[in-house]
């Protein structure tokens, strides 16, 4: 009988969150299968034969609703943020182990690799190909809009290719190039023309050598300048095919581009229009180069940003926003996001990672206060807070207590590079 699924994360995984990858992991699966499933699920790290894996226990979740792992919690699993393989866990019958060689082999579970079905519409190298200072680890990224995309009420979306993705302080398009892969049509904007222009000259490129028919359009904003004046901001929009007979069928994914601050969003985009907000602000850490005159602290863009993230997002929406702890602390972000209306789900320090000596990243996870489905994302709020591991003995004893602590900040040489903002 199947036992559990197995999931061995990707060894990248392990490089850039050396020792959270695994807490990082399971908070993402606990989160992210349980809001899609609609009750929290059994997802812990196990050790076997020294190897670490993420197991999903399914057995309970079977029984309830069919065979729910075969059915849409196998491309879930694909999607999640460090999967590499998955293997379906049984014990081995009474029988083969008392015939095993190795004594120590006959307790351990027999794994059956399993296929997950191919999860990306776009090849790897749409994230992975620019290459800057200042950009947002693609694991990363992944994980923050699955995040995002499991609070939403319709987070169905990001399966069928219709959920609406922002974020509003898009860089050169991390997290703009992931949706892309996963069939969606998003949406980015950021003060920085130059990041803009960058990501354009890549995407047009890697259109065209991909061979995707394409279509581009520009724009100005027409946005009230401080000095008075109408015009500031810019757009640019892409229209993407599979192939020209899906071009001639509409069959297209569309990706707009604003350059603005984002605090004039709520001027350019309709009100609640997005489903899932995903930002990594700026770390307020101090780099020589970069004095520009629009550089707000982290705090100050939060809280002059959120009223309009605040009304772009659905009711049933949700954000995730990665943060520096030192320069944005969690009780003063949390405070913020209260103030405007948001709930914060995520506990202090639920995805705490170090990035590197002044960056010491969180993700904080918000949804509007008449969210529809607050109920059960407090109740996953919950449990992805549990800790994360299970102990050697009790990975084959469901009944006893898991032990470990939770996520934690290492001391080790940064692996990601930051512009320091
Ligand atoms: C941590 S970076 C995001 C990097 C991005 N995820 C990537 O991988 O390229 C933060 C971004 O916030 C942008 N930013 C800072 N202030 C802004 C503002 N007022 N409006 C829009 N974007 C802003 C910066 O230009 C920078 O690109």
């Amino acid at each position: 009988m199947t036992e559990s699924l197995l999931v061995l994360r990707a060894p990248s995984a392990n490089r850039v969150f050396t020792a959270s990858a695994g807490p990082l992991a399971v908070r993402e699966a606990r989160w992210v299968l349980g809001a899609h499933l609609g009750a929290p699920v059994d997802v812990h790290e196990r050790e076997i034969a020294g190897v670490d894996y993420l197991e999903i226990r399914t057995a309970a979740q079977e029984e309830a609703s069919g065979s729910v792992v075969d059915g849409f919690l196998r491309p879930l699993v694909a999607q999640l943020s460090s999967t590499f393989a998955a293997f379906e866990a049984s014990q081995p019958d009474a029988a083969a182990a008392s015939a095993a060689v190795e004594p120590v082999g006959s307790a351990l579970p027999l794994l059956r690799p399993t296929p997950l079905p191919g999860a990306m519409r776009h090849g790897s190298e749409l994230e992975t190909t620019l290459r800057y200072p200042g950009k947002t680890n693609e694991q990363f990224t992944a994980l923050l809009l699955n995040l995002a995309a499991a609070l939403s009420s319709r987070r169905g979306g990001v399966l069928r290719g219709d959920l609406a993705v922002l974020d509003p302080t898009c860089g050169r398009g991390t997290t703009l190039s992931r949706a892309l892969r996963l069939g969606l049509s998003p949406t980015g904007a950021d003060i920085d023309a130059k990041d803009i222009g960058a990501y354009r000259t890549f995407l047009t490129t890697w259109a065209k050598q991909q061979h995707l028919p394409h279509t581009q359009s520009s724009g100005r904003l027409g946005l009230r300048s401080p000095a008075g004046g109408r015009g500031a901001g810019s757009r640019w929009d892409l229209e993407l095919a599979a192939d020209r007979q899906a071009q001639r069928a509409g069959e297209v994914q569309k990706l707009h581009l604003l350059t603005c601050d984002t605090t004039r969003l709520g001027e350019v985009l309709p009100d609640r229009s997005v489903d899932a907000l995903v930002a990594d602000l700026p770390y307020g850490v101090q780099h020589g180069a970069r004095t520009e005159g629009w550089q707000r602290s982290p705090l100050d863009l939060l809280e002059q940003a959120i009223p309009a993230w605040r009304a772009l997002l659905r009711t049933g929406g949700g954000m995730a926003l990665a943060l520096n702890r030192r320069t944005a602390p969690y009780e003063r972000v949390h405070e913020i996001l209260g103030s405007h209306g948001l709930t914060v789900l995520s506990g202090d320090g639920a995805f705490r990672h170090r990035v590197d000596q002044a960056i010491d990243r969180d993700v904080v996870l918000a949804v509007p206060d008449d969210h529809p489905q607050l109920g059960l994302l407090r109740a996953l709020a919950a449990s992805a807070d549990e800790p994360t591991s299970v102990s050697a003995a009790a990975a084959t004893d469901p009944e006893a207590t898991t032990t470990d602590p939770p996520a934690r900040a290492e001391a080790h040489e940064p692996r990601e590079r930051t512009r320091h903002e």
